[in-house]
């Protein structure tokens, strides 16, 4: 009888946590390498349970003026943190990113580059329409970071966490957008200010000589959005602000399930209206995500200025089921389409070939005036994770 009910009880979870993203004739491994298309990762299963807001951090950012001097420091990046047990139990393998991320705050504190905040490129929870995934499984991890760590933390949405509606009214869209408001309610710039785009997950900070910028790719094609972020890049004092970052939950190239020749709507659009603006602007790093992978390309471009460098630095690592190469994205008609440019792209990062090649990671990203360099954190069975041959890679080389 209890072997029945313990059955029946693992069906029920089961099928819950499935029904948000994947069919369920999958197999346990397709689904840990195979990401759930975008009809799959409709969130329209609610639970309508309240979502706890994350606390405010101990060490807020200083106002823009009063960091201005700013130039040493570090910020951590990493995504894609669902996972398989959301709404049940507490994301294990995230825990693992944030405990390590915590030592390292504890670390760099006493050295001339102390961490001063993290960026996550999305996909927090499963099922972000479900107020328990978010309370149960996620809220307390980042509460660690934001008190034991101390630091401000920015999510951008995953289509897990909103949804994959592509219109920012979409009904589909709203459960999940209300419980990420939630969430991050101490955390986001709040609406009404100049630093955020009201009414949207849209928004941006600068610290230091540092401008970082975090958009919702799932609507990348919303025009309010397209027109704020050039607004924000426009507007913005270069004097100060040396080093742009950019970053959303889709990348604009990727090796992975998400990549290879086929294109997401998302990603083809980034490619299409936001790299010509951020290769305009200057933009240093694109961070992205959805694809639970590393991967790093560099676009080399010109213009009326010089040659410059613009990184695309993939990071999925923070917890979900690992993904492995899939096939090579077409760049061919991107690079024709910007010939005049003289655009070209190169993969200094290749994600393996399989899952267990990569592994449950983070990157930290050390600003030394106008010099980034990176370093990626192994956790786990992938301590030893060395995506170049090495973990560390030097953005400042031409
Ligand atoms: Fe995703």
């Amino acid at each position: 009888m209890l072997r029945l009910s313990l059955f029946a009880l693992l069906i029920v979870s089961g099928a819950a946590a499935l029904s948000a993203q994947t069919s369920t004739t999958q197999t346990q491994t397709q689904q840990q390498t195979q990401p759930q298309t975008p009809t799959q990762t409709q969130t329209t299963l609610t639970d309508n349970i309240p979502v706890q807001a994350i606390k405010a951090p101990r060490n807020p950012l200083p106002s823009e003026d009063a960091s201005a001097n700013a130039t040493k420091f570090t910020f951590f990046v990493y995504g894609d943190t669902r996972g398989r047990r959301d709404g049940y139990e507490l994301q294990y393998e995230h825990s693992l990113v944030i405990n390590s991320m915590v030592a390292q705050i504890k670390k760099l504190e006493k050295t001339d580059y102390p961490a001063r905040f993290v960026i996550q490129t999305g996909d927090g929870v499963a099922n972000g329409a479900m107020g328990k995934q978010w309370n149960l499984s996620y809220i307390d991890l980042i509460n660690k970071l934001t008190q034991d760590g101390g630091v401000p933390y920015f999510l951008a949405p995953g289509n897990h966490d909103v949804s994959s509606a592509d219109t920012h009214d979409a009904e589909r869209r709203q459960p999940g957008l209300k419980n990420y408001y939630s969430a991050n309610a101490e955390l986001l710039p709040p609406d009404g200010s100049p630093r955020r785009l009201s009414g949207y997950p849209v928004f941006s900070f600068g610290y230091g000589n540092t401008f970082v910028i975090a958009f919702d790719s799932n609507i990348a094609g919303d025009e309010k959005q397209i027109a704020w972020i050039t607004e924000q890049l426009e507007g913005l004092d270069r004097q100060r602000y040396k080093n742009v970052f950019v970053y959303s939950h889709h990348p604009a190239f990727s090796s992975g399930p998400h990549g290879g020749a086929q294109i997401e709507k998302p990603t083809q659009i980034i490619r299409d209206r936001y790299m010509p603006l951020f290769r305009k602007h200057h933009v240093k790093v694109f961070f992205g995500g959805h694809d639970h992978l590393f991967e790093h390309w560099i676009e080399r471009y010109e213009d009326s200025t010089g040659k410059h460098r613009l990184d695309h630095v993939l990071t999925g690592g923070g917890g979900a089921p690992l993904y492995a190469y899939a096939g090579d994205p077409d760049i061919r008609p991107y690079v024709k389409q910007y010939a005049e440019e003289k655009v070209s792209l190169e993969r200094i990062a290749k994600p393996s070939y399989e899952p267990g090649g990569g592994a449950y990671h983070y990157v930290l990203v050390q600003v030394d005036g106008e010099d980034i360099k990176l370093e990626i954190v192994g956790l786990d069975w992938g301590r030893d994770f060395q995506p170049y041959r090495s973990n560390k890679a030097n953005l400042s080389e031409k």
